[in-house]
């Protein structure tokens, strides 16, 4: 079974992060992103390839995850010619499939159990199976209305404040029959959600729902990605590096040099050759990728900091997102909500 990730969206809800790195392969801890859902996809066995399908900066996700061998699944690129939306980057990507084909979104983290998925879409000899997700607030994603046999009665892209009747969302994952693709126009955008999942429901087809309870979290936002993160660190998504690991648990990457009189606190992460420097605070849910220097008394706290930067003496970071290789000067301050993208430079005693 080959697997599609969708991964072709420009991913400006999460900028400055994406300007440089596109959101596939933002780290999550000191990992890409897409990482995560080619883990959840080994939970297959039938699946023996990725697709990725790709527009935006193709090149840099490539070169960073080349044939997969990292990621631990064989990895083939689709690059559409200019975005063809979901539905004609799914037909794109999967020409020449003729087998069920899984599709994920490229944003979502989930620990779901998967081959429940195939088996559901098997059992019921589908045409479509569509995990479903309960949200408080459906506004932001597709509504799933479904009957007591679980078939999909109503599929509705972004509905209205007065059209939402339910609290069940796409969450992002599908198990598809490429013999229905047909319907799907070559070169044009066309929406998986707003118009392939509408005319399943208005032909009568077997258009499945697998509802699940687990965790999910679409991490487009900076809000999300921190949520997601501290989710991780906590072991409400059975993924990642603290999977399995005691509450509180202080991840040192290899090689850390981590002076006698620095604080740390659990859940953190410190990844590969950071150096923490003496009276350093590190606060619990924050995480530090590969090559960081925090210098003497310098204060993390909630916050997420990517590899090879560089905070100075008494340099204080709270509640806020750093990209790679930042600098931030000798005491100077990062507060709460402010997002920095990558090579941001703050001055000593300066406040964002
Ligand atoms: N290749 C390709 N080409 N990928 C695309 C394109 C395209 O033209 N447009 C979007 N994508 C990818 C994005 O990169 C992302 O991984 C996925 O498709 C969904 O796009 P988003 O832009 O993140 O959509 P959304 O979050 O507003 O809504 C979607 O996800 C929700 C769950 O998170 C919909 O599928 C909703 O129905 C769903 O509830
Ligand atoms: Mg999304």
């Amino acid at each position: 079974m080959k697997a599609v990730i969708l991964a072709g969206g420009f991913g400006t809800r999460l900028r400055p992060l994406t300007l440089e790195i596109p959101k596939p392969i933002v780290p999550v801890f000191d990992r890409p992103f897409l990482y995560y859902q080619i883990d959840l996809l080994r939970q297959v066995p039938d699946i023996d390839e990725v697709i990725l399908s790709l527009n935006f900066r193709p090149e840099r996700i490539e070169a960073r995850v080349g044939d997969g061998a990292e990621a631990g699944l064989p990895v083939r690129y689709r690059v559409e010619p200019h975005p063809l939306g979901t539905g004609g980057a799914i037909k794109f990507a999967s020409r020449g499939v003729r087998d069920t084909l899984l599709v994920v979104n490229g944003d979502v983290l989930t620990d779901i159990d998967l081959n429940a998925v195939v088996a559901r879409h098997r059992e019921r000899r589908a045409l479509a199976t569509v995990v479903l997700t309960p949200v408080d607030n459906p506004s932001a994603y597709g509504l799933v209305e479904t009957d007591a046999d679980g078939n999909v009665r109503r599929f509705l892209e972004k509905p209205g404040p007065n059209e939402i009747t339910c609290d069940t969302i796409n969450a992002g994952i599908y198990l598809l029959e490429p013999a229905t693709f047909d319907r799907i126009p070559d070169d044009t955008a066309w929406s998986i959600e707003r118009q392939y999942f509408p005319s399943l429901v208005a032909r009568g087809e077997t258009f499945v729902a697998h509802v699940d309870r687990g965790y999910w979290i679409d991490i487009g936002t900076p809000a999300s990605y921190v949520r997601a993160h501290r989710d991780l660190m906590a072991g409400r998504c059975a993924a990642g590096p603290f999977r399995g690991k005691p509450p509180g648990t202080v991840h040192r990457g290899a090689g850390c040099r981590v002076a006698p009189g620095a604080d740390l606190s659990g859940p953190c992460f410190v990844g590969d050759g950071c150096i923490v420097e003496e009276g350093a605070r590190i606060g619990g849910e924050s995480v530090i990728g590969p090559g960081c220097t925090i210098g003497p008394r310098a204060v993390i706290e909630r916050s997420i900091v990517w590899g090879h930067s560089a905070l100075g003496a008494d340099a204080v970071v709270r509640d806020a997102i750093l990209g790679e290789a930042c600098r931030v000067g000798d005491g100077a301050e990062v507060g709460a909500g402010c997002v920095l993208g990558s090579r941001s430079t703050l001055s000593a005693h300066s406040r964002a």
